[in-house]
């Protein structure tokens, strides 16, 4: 009956299928109001897979549900979407989240969005900790951490107490804290949220790498344009809900022209920016789906397949009303903007 076929060659990293999950209502509201405590959908019926070998992105703004899906591709977490709803299903590496975490584990490294690197330890005395956490020891154990130590340029650190690292050595050794027991699949939440940008691109280089010379399957969640780029494909989510997934190329092709962003001359009467857009709403029209102007940080922002012409008929509509006119190819803040409406707000304050 069962004929052995080549499924392990095609089958997923990662399957989510129909995901939701509500956090329960909190106990009490504190100032006793008469509300009733509503339960958070964190996680509303989210469907994608990720293929060995890729690098795939979750990108979502804050609260979007990137933490909690995280928390249960990583078994921490239950999906439960309430009495009588599906909470759906996750697979890793073809073996289901609850029913079979011991092996999803195994499959799994994982790095959290908060450190959980020891800073009064050395970076070797952490490693060290974490390989007899998987029940590593003797000659195997020191290869391994000689290997990661090196792969993530640490070695000639390795004596040194944890604290005393940057934070973009922190976040490499987390990766290879996390690589100790030769997982398939590497998970990460918001791996370089809080780092510099030359920080930010010596992980990634590491983390290419990975995909290139290991075939390592890496999923992780941001906010950050720059990061979403590099992915080979990506999931962006808001309010719970899977809006798209493609490559960052797709994506973005999918805004049919130019991107136009104007600044209005300093305020005068308070709210000149939603003036001009409603005024070029009017004259520009007909307007393609989401491309209609809309106001964000004081900016109206609006998309055209003739940018340059169209700058142009605007300069002259408008003048003295304008203090900067932008035009651009989309990026992926424009993709978000553009199918959700809302801005992403990239805060990188951590
Ligand atoms: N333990 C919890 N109990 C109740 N609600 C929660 C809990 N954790 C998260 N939430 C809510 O679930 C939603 C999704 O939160 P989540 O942490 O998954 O978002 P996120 O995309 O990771 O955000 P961030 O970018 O800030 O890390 C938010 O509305 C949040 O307030
Ligand atoms: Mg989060």
């Amino acid at each position: 009956m069962s004929s052995t076929t080549t499924q392990t060659e095609t089958r997923e990293a990662i399957r989510v299928e129909n995901l939701s999950h509500k956090y329960p209502a909190p106990r009490r509201s504190r100032r006793g109001n008469d509300q009733p405590a509503r339960r958070t959908l964190a996680l509303d019926g989210v469907t994608f897979q990720v293929k060995p070998g890729e690098i795939f992105g979750i990108l979502g703004p804050n609260g979007g549900g990137k933490t909690t899906l995280f928390r249960i591709l990583s078994t921490m977490l239950r999906p439960s979407a309430g009495e009588d709803a599906n909470a759906g299903a996750a697979n890793i590496m073809a073996h289901d989240v609850l029913a079979e975490p011991a092996l999803v584990r195994q499959q799994l490294g994982v790095v959290f969005q908060s450190p959980s690197l020891d800073g009064k330890l050395t970076a070797l005395e952490n490693l060290r900790h974490q390989g007899r956490l998987y029940g590593l020891g003797g000659g195997e154990l020191s290869r391994r951490i000689d290997q990661w130590i090196g792969y993530f340029g640490l070695a000639d650190r390795q004596g040194e107490f944890v604290e005393r690292f940057s934070g973009g050595m922190r976040r490499r050794l987390e990766v290879a804290k996390a690589l100790l027991h030769e997982p398939k699949l590497l998970l990460m939440d918001e791996p370089a949220t809080g780092l510099d940008p030359a920080a930010r691109r010596d992980l990634w280089q590491k983390l290419m790498q990975l995909r290139d010379d290991k075939g390592m399957t890496i999923a992780l969640t941001t906010h950050l344009m720059d990061e979403a780029e590099r992915c080979d494909r990506l999931a962006i989510i808001a309010e719970g809900k899977l809006i798209a997934v493609d490559t960052p190329t797709n994506l973005k092709a999918r805004i049919g022209g130019d991107v136009i962003t104007l600044e209005p001359e300093a305020e005068q009467n308070g709210n000149d920016a939603d003036q001009l857009a409603q005024a070029i709403s009017e004259k520009f029209g007909p307007w393609d789906e989401g491309a209609s102007p809309t106001v964000a940080d004081g900016k109206v922002r609006f998309e055209k397949p003739d940018g340059a012409r169209v700058v142009a008929e605007i300069a002259a509509a408008f003048p003295g009303q304008i203090r900067s006119l932008t035009v651009g190819r989309p990026t992926i803040e424009d993709v978000f903007l553009h199918l959700t409406g809302a801005s992403l707000s990239c805060s990188d304050a951590g």
